[in-house]
């Protein structure tokens, strides 16, 4: 596997290896990440990795901070997978030069994780633009547990006309339904196992309101038994139609329940 650090290098290589999948990464790969990979990898062999972990799209230092790394293990899996090729770039690299394009932040930037982690979206999609601009990739590989996400980078290559397809995969979960994500590693034993009780809950509560018929969606109780099960803190428990991204009414739509909560210092998010 061939490590690029720098843009110099990233510029020499771009040319001989179009078209690129890319995988947008922060490290602390998982087995979701390698879903990514494995589906890019089947498209085009010329799969490009990224470890970056971006500074714009947190709004704690403390979260930056204790953000989890593990670049040697990231190495090791990307190995085994047969990734050709890495880049990890230096700040300067990506924020320096001007871009073309303008961040175009859809309106359901506001809502979810929005509301809670205010700039969390525009440093997302600040470096997801300067990476697109860099690479030009043909496909862009993103999973769905970063639903939010997900739309509003498809949103701005809409507005923006650029020419990258966006491959969405789904999430991957382990056996007890948690959904791997990076801040996993930041999960202690009985983090985990609390996770996943609230996982396997709202599970069962989109299949509730499926097979009851529910007409009239309303999740306080919910929110108040996931308080039971022992969570310290929710930021969000939301039920959202996913064709027109407003609040679901009624259990015929095509809904997935949207959750964003604490496990001790650790906030986690998922939706299905
Ligand atoms: O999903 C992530 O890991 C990040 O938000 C991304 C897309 C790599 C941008 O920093």
């Amino acid at each position: 596997m061939k490590i690029i650090r720098q843009k110099k290098d990233l510029y020499k290589l771009i040319n001989r290896i179009n078209p690129i999948s890319f995988i947008p990464t922060m490290g602390g790969l998982h087995k979701g990440h390698e879903i990514l990979i494995k589906k890019a990898k089947k498209k085009n062999k010329n799969a490009l990795v990224s470890i970056f972990v971006n500074p714009k799209q947190f709004n704690s230092k403390n979260d930056f901070k204790t953000y989890p790394r593990n670049f040697n293990n990231d190495v090791k899996i990307l190995k085994n997978l047969r990734v050709k090729y890495l880049y990890c770039p230096k700040y300067k690299d990506i924020f320096s030069f001007k871009t073309r394009n303008k961040i175009y932040l859809h309106s359901f930037s506001k809502r979810l994780c929005g509301k809670y982690r205010p700039g969390h979206f525009k440093g997302v999609l600040n470096v997801v633009n300067r990476f697109l601009e860099l690479l030009k990739p043909k496909y862009l590989f993103l999973g769905k547990k970063d639903f939010q996400q997900l739309t509003l980078i498809k949103q701005h290559i809409k507005k923006n006309k650029i020419n990258t397809t966006v491959v969405s995969c789904k999430t991957v979960r382990d056996q007890s339904s948690l959904p791997f994500s990076t801040r996993n590693f930041n999960l202690k034993k009985h983090d985990k196992i609390l996770a996943s009780k609230v996982f396997k809950f709202l599970k069962k509560e989109k299949a509730y309101i499926k097979s009851k018929k529910i007409k009239k969606i309303n999740l306080s109780n919910v929110k108040k038994k996931i308080l039971n099960i022992g969570v310290k803190k929710i930021d969000y428990i939301e039920v959202i139609n996913l064709d027109n991204l407003n609040k679901a009414k009624k259990y015929s739509e095509n809904f997935n329940i949207f959750s964003a909560f604490y496990v001790g210092k650790v906030r986690l998010i998922d939706n299905f």
